[in-house]
């Protein structure tokens, strides 16, 4: 299921406007990779591209390859509907379809894919995916209730199981607790420790204690002023990059001196 993630010197644009530029890097599978960087420097916009949500911005493009393991997701032919089952996402804000209930909200995705389902195998699918969510045990005596009667940790984990049904290879999270207390954040972060037993996971976030407690590598992102693009300053193992990075940006951005 897992697989690497390597970008070329990817450019990415809105219209004119080239917001990041020239990134270069590789994912590896059963890995969780942070990205970090001050506000405005391309993280939701480098991450979006991963899955092509990037290009559903009218005028929106990039230059560059992406490939999953080996085949470019930007390659003439390649289906983008194809390419966000394989690459999943979960949004800063839990986003569960208000008036669905529970269980037809983890069922969402796989829907859409159009596939048809006996109930036993949508029922076994809907624990199977609650289940790797963490979330199984609290909802499983009311699967037919709004999933918006859940509290923002649970329906943020709803969401990840919503994004798991599907069978994703790649989990993409940008800022996944910033709207979390700190108790769902960490019943986020056990979890996200371990879906990367199966999943390539990416996750931005502004919190660098997150970012050391839950990802193998970081990387730090930058901008040297407003309308410039964001770049790619430097990806390490997440100890160096906190305890030893090599640029002195990276060094004055996780200490707290800007950003
Ligand atoms: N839909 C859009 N159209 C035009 N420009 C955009 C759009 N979305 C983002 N941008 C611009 O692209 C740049 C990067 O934005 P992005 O949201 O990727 O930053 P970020 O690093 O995720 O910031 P934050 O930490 O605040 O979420 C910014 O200059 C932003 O204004
Ligand atoms: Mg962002």
């Amino acid at each position: 299921m897992s697989k690497r993630i390597e970008v070329n010197d990817l450019d990415v644009y809105y219209g004119d406007f080239k917001a990041v530029e020239g990134v270069t890097l590789t994912v590896e599978p059963r890995s969780v990779t942070a990205f970090i960087g001050p506000s405005g420097c391309g993280k939701s916009t480098f991450l979006r591209t991963l899955n092509r949500m990037h290009e559903v911005i009218p005028g929106a493009r990039v230059d560059g390859e992406v490939l999953i393991d080996g085949s470019n997701l930007y390659g003439p032919g390649v289906d983008p509907v194809l390419v966000r089952r394989q690459v999943g996402m979960v949004f800063q804000r839990p986003n569960p379809f208000p008036t669905m209930s529970i269980r037809e909200n983890v069922l969402a995705g796989v829907r859409l894919n159009n596939r048809k389902m006996a109930k036993s195998e949508a029922d076994d699918l809907v624990e199977k995916s609650l289940q790797g969510a963490n979330l199984w045990n609290e909802v499983k005596d009311r699967l037919d209730r709004p999933g918006s009667g859940l509290s923002g940790g649970q329906q943020q984990r709803l969401c990840i199981a919503r994004a798991i049904a599907v069978s994703p290879d790649v989990l993409l999270m940008d800022e996944p607790c910033s709207a979390l207390d700190p108790i769902s954040t960490l019943a986020i972060e056990d979890l996200i420790e371990q879906l990367k037993n199966d999943y390539t996971i990416v996750i931005v976030t502004h919190n660098m204690q997150q970012a050391s407690r839950v990802s193998d590598r970081t990387a730090f992102f930058n901008i040297a002023g407003t309308g410039k693009p964001g770049k790619l300053i430097e990806f390490d193992d997440t100890d160096v990059i906190f305890s030893n990075p090599k640029v002195q940006a990276t060094e004055d951005y996780v200490s707290g001196k800007f950003g």
